[in-house]
């Protein structure tokens, strides 16, 4: 493979696009830029089912304990799913609380989107604040910037992630206590960046409009509703989450109630269509023309065999700015690791680093090392179709498609006009034969959006089938979260502990040297 070029390949066989592409659910994804030959997916086929990526993806769907190490189920495709099918968990068939869940969720933003739920003195809501991390803020914040063209114009939706008070001040500075509606979004309602951000929300709040105010401002979506309770939230401001939804997959949860905020319930339910299509599409289709299970067998070729490391997504479309950093979540904690379901060591190098940006951006940043650094990074552009004004759209889509030809083709020292000066022929030239995959949306619409989100669900939950991972949990981010708290005990009694490495002490009483003196 490695001695026959991807230029080659397509200048042998005009028909490469047509056989390397697929269309499922509105979106067009063209692998024919990635090494393969006729031999390639078929070798590739055979370590699916030596993976029993079958078995797998029927257990996925039957609500079966996928998530072995924390005996759970991950049954995300449960949340979109409109049909009658029973989804059985312990025995309990949950598709009747999950719709009656979903429909609440629904009913509860339509109310405040037409003003029939108002705040605390009687007055409409004009602003959101979403109060979550990790995937309790990056699907939504993604899906609310995606789908803005279909927003409801009353309502400002905003996201506070990080704890550093800065984001919280902002959003609290543009807000007004009676027309703000704070979302809880946590999953576990223990997440300290989260829970430091919403007792401050709370504080903030009470000193405008009193206690009272914070069954009124503040809603739940949480899988411990008696946490939320003792917070002061009330039971009917509640929208459950349930242990076998995966934080990082459950945008079509109510975790994504700042979605059905911002754009009205009727579009939430379209993203959830298109993410059902991909659903069926995955649970259905052969795997030799399944688009989730090919993009992730391409992920171990390009990773244990091209040895690649990294993965860049890069959307052309600003819409999607933020889709990087939701798709860096999802396949960095799925299957960034380094132990088997059983325990035992891993034989490959599992996830690649997922990093991206948007496409057109990107090509005044780091597009340049993607191009000519020995270092081969597979990308993936993520190109909408539609979009505003002609002539930007024409600008945006050229560069997307010439970015992946560059990396196919290369430029050769031969085709690089001689200076007569300087000898820049070596400087210019650009290896070429770099992979990419090409994802076109015929059309950026809440359906469209819904089935890429589920299509990179699927593809990593393949990936971490074929690597013999556990794609559901998420221990690595345990051990930090532990040491933080060791620390905080320190910083309360202002001392580092004697426990520490230099560097950590160190580190810590430069902290404390600075740290405004606490108001005696
Ligand atoms: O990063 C760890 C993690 O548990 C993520 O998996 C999760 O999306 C995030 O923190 C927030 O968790 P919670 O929704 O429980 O606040």
């Amino acid at each position: 493979m490695a001695t026959v070029s991807l230029r080659s390949r397509f200048e042998q066989d005009t028909t490469r696009f047509d056989r390397l592409s697929w269309s499922v659910a509105g979106l067009t994804v063209d692998l024919s830029k990635q090494h393969l030959d006729d031999e390639t997916l078929p070798l590739l086929l055979d370590l699916a089912e030596a993976m029993d990526v079958e078995g797998q993806r029927a257990g996925l769907f039957a609500g079966d304990k996928v998530n072995v190490t924390e005996d759970r189920a991950a049954l995300h495709v449960a949340l979109r799913d409109p049909t009658d099918r029973s989804y059985v968990v312990d025995g309990e068939d949950v598709s009747v609380q999950l719709k009656y869940a979903r429909g609440r969720m629904l009913a509860f933003a339509g109310h405040v989107v037409d003003g029939q739920r108002t705040g605390h003195t009687g007055e409409r809501f004009d602003r959101v604040i979403n109060i979550g991390i990790g995937g309790s803020d990056l699907g939504p914040r993604c899906a609310v910037t995606a789908l803005a063209d279909h927003a409801v114009s009353e309502l400002a939706v905003e996201f506070v992630a990080t704890v550093d008070g800065v984001a919280l001040e902002d959003a609290l500075a543009a807000a007004t206590p009676e027309r703000t509606l704070f979302i809880v979004c946590s999953k576990s309602f223990t997440t300290r960046e989260t829970m430091t951000n919403a007792d401050h929300a709370k504080r903030w709040l009470i000193d405008a409009l009193g206690e009272a105010g914070v069954a009124d401002h503040f809603v739940a979506v949480t899988a411990e509703p008696p946490v939320a309770i003792e917070f002061g939230i009330t039971d009917d401001a509640i929208f459950p989450l349930w242990d076998w939804v995966g934080g990082r997959y459950s945008l079509c949860s109510a975790i994504g109630l700042s979605l059905a905020l911002a754009c009205g319930p009727q579009i939430f339910q379209r993203v959830l269509a298109g993410a059902h299509a991909m659903d069926q599409h995955f649970e259905m289709a052969p795997l030799a023309e399944n688009v989730p299970v090919l993009m992730a067998l391409l992920s171990i070729w390009n990773q244990d065999f091209w040895n690649t490391t990294a993965l860049a997504v890069l959307p052309y479309d600003h819409r999607l700015r933020l889709l990087p950093a939701h798709f860096q979540q999802l396949m960095m904690e799925s299957n960034g690791k380094g132990v088997r379901v059983d325990g035992g060591d891993v034989s490959f190098r599992t996830a690649p680093i997922v990093f991206g940006g948007s496409g057109a951006e990107s090509q005044h940043s780091f597009m340049q090392q993607i191009h000519q650094s020995p270092k081969v990074v597979p990308v993936e552009f993520i190109v909408a179709l539609d979009g505003q004004g002609e002539g930007d759209r024409d600008i945006l889509v050229a560069n997307a498609f010439a970015q992946s030809e560059a990396l196919m083709r290369g430029l050769t020292s031969d085709e690089i006009p001689q200076n007569s000066g300087k000898n820049l022929v070596p400087h210019k030239a650009c290896p070429g034969n770099r992979q990419s995959t090409t994802i076109l949306l015929e059309s950026l619409t809440p359906e469209t959006f819904g089935a890429l989100i589920a299509l990179y669900e699927h593809r990593t939950f393949v990936e971490g089938t074929l690597w013999g991972l556990n794609s559901f949990d998420q221990w690595g981010v345990e051990f930090g979260k532990a040491l933080a708290s060791r620390l905080l005990s320190d910083l309360a009694v202002g001392r580092a502990d004697a426990g520490h490495d230099s560097s950590t002490a160190g580190l810590l009483n430069a902290y404390l040297a600075q740290r405004p003196k606490t108001p005696s």
